[in-house]
């Protein structure tokens, strides 16, 4: 499947196709870049998929520097993005030169503010290799780097030239990153398309097991999604809020617990229970609404329930996301499967109760 990005002059192709991967350097050679590449990844990944990926592109008349950043968010810093500016210089990279970032969303992000910074922009190609990297974070421009304030707070919009997505690399994650990622592909159906919601339903099973074209259909079908909403406002102006969907709610679960308790992908679906029943306690939503989000996110084994939580602490990161206005926070909620509405005048008396009820236990009225 073949996703066509229209962004005028920074259009770009998502190839969603099992062993692309391996079809990079006549591809890349398609586009008319200069032939120095600097393939940026960690060594895990880089064990897994760098050599087909280097002998294409080697084979297609590159000149390849490879350059190591450390697994996961680590790598979102600005001394690695320095080591990455100082490899590029050293290989000579020039403005017609490219950077590939293969890896998960970490190595897109820091891989992606390198080159969108290094001579002020140079070609920039994903190879995602985490399901939450092929359906989100490897197309729509956005990369940062971290600091110590907070997550993202450092970055550019630099879109990507190419996106190739190997479905088939999700097969060789772990378990848990594996289904964290597929939380990203239920909000897609849930805020944006009732049939792809109704797909994702019906293949919770396939999903789980890998199925090749299962992933390809799945894996495509978010890209789609994900893409549609990016053409119609790249700089993240309003519409792309929402794609925000869970994560008002998650974003802040992750703050308030200092990223170690869930992974991205369990609080996003905490954050998606929450913000379903907050609709529904909001008169915006039915509780079939709800429930249908609750079953399908049982049914890929991630989260309904987060036990004991500091809910004013919660509240109190959710205040200070940077998504927040003047100390408003907005929601995206969904008033029923396939679609989606913002709503910035959220009592804080509702979202306490719904945090309340997310902890489970006796009293949770909603299991
Ligand atoms: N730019 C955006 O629009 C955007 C969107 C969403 C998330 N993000 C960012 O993405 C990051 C999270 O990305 P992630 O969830 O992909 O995790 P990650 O990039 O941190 O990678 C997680 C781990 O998986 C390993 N790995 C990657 N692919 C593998 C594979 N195929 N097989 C086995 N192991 C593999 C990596 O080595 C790493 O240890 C966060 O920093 C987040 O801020 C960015
Ligand atoms: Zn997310």
């Amino acid at each position: 499947m073949v996703v066509r990005v229209s962004l005028g002059s920074r259009s770009y192709d998502i190839v969603v196709e099992p062993g692309v991967l391996a079809s990079v350097g006549p591809r890349l050679r398609a586009l008319g870049v200069g032939t120095r590449a600097a393939l940026v990844s960690d060594p895990a990944i880089r064990r897994l998929y760098g050599k087909t990926v280097a002998a294409s592109l080697e084979e297609a008349g590159f000149a390849v520097t490879a350059v190591d950043v450390p697994e996961g968010e680590s790598a979102k810093s600005l001394a690695v993005a320095e080591e990455c500016w100082n490899a590029l210089l050293e290989a000579r990279l020039d403005r017609t030169s490219t950077v590939l970032a293969l890896g998960g969303g970490a190595v897109g992000d820091v891989a992606g503010f390198v080159a969108g910074t290094y001579m002020r922009g140079v070609n920039f190609v994903q190879l995602p290799t985490t399901v939450l990297a092929q359906v989100d974070a490897s197309s729509g421009g956005k990369t940062a780097i971290d600091h110590a304030q907070g997550k993202n707070l450092i970055g550019v919009f630099h879109q990507p030239r190419l996106v190739l997505v190997d479905p088939l690399t999700a097969r060789t994650l772990p378990e848990r990153e594996f289904r964290s990622g597929l939380a990203e592909i239920v909000k897609h159906g849930i805020v944006l398309d009732a049939e792809y919601f109704a797909d994702v339903e019906a293949s919770a099973a396939a999903l789980l097991g890998r199925d090749a074209a299962t992933l390809e259909r799945i894996v495509g079908g978010s890209c789609r999604l994900k893409a549609g909403v990016v053409e119609r406002d790249e700089r993240e102006s309003d519409l792309r809020a929402v794609l925000n969907y869970g994560h008002t709610v998650g974003h802040a679960l992750e703050a308030a617990s200092g990223y170690g308790r869930w992974t991205h992908g369990e609080a996003v679906s905490l954050g998606m229970v929450a913000e379903a029943r907050l609709a529904e306690r909001l008169g915006i939503a039915t509780g079939d609404t709800t429930r249908r989000q609750e079953r399908v996110l049982a049914a890929v084994g991630l989260p309904l329930e987060a036990g004991p939580l500091d809910v004013e602490a919660v509240l109190a990161a959710m205040t200070r996301d940077k998504k927040a206005r003047d100390g408003r926070v907005p929601f995206v909620l969904s008033p029923r499967i396939g679609e989606f509405r913002l709503v910035s005048d959220v009592p804080a008396s509702q979202i306490r109760a719904v945090l309340d009820g997310l902890q489970g236990g006796p009293g949770d009225g909603h299991r």
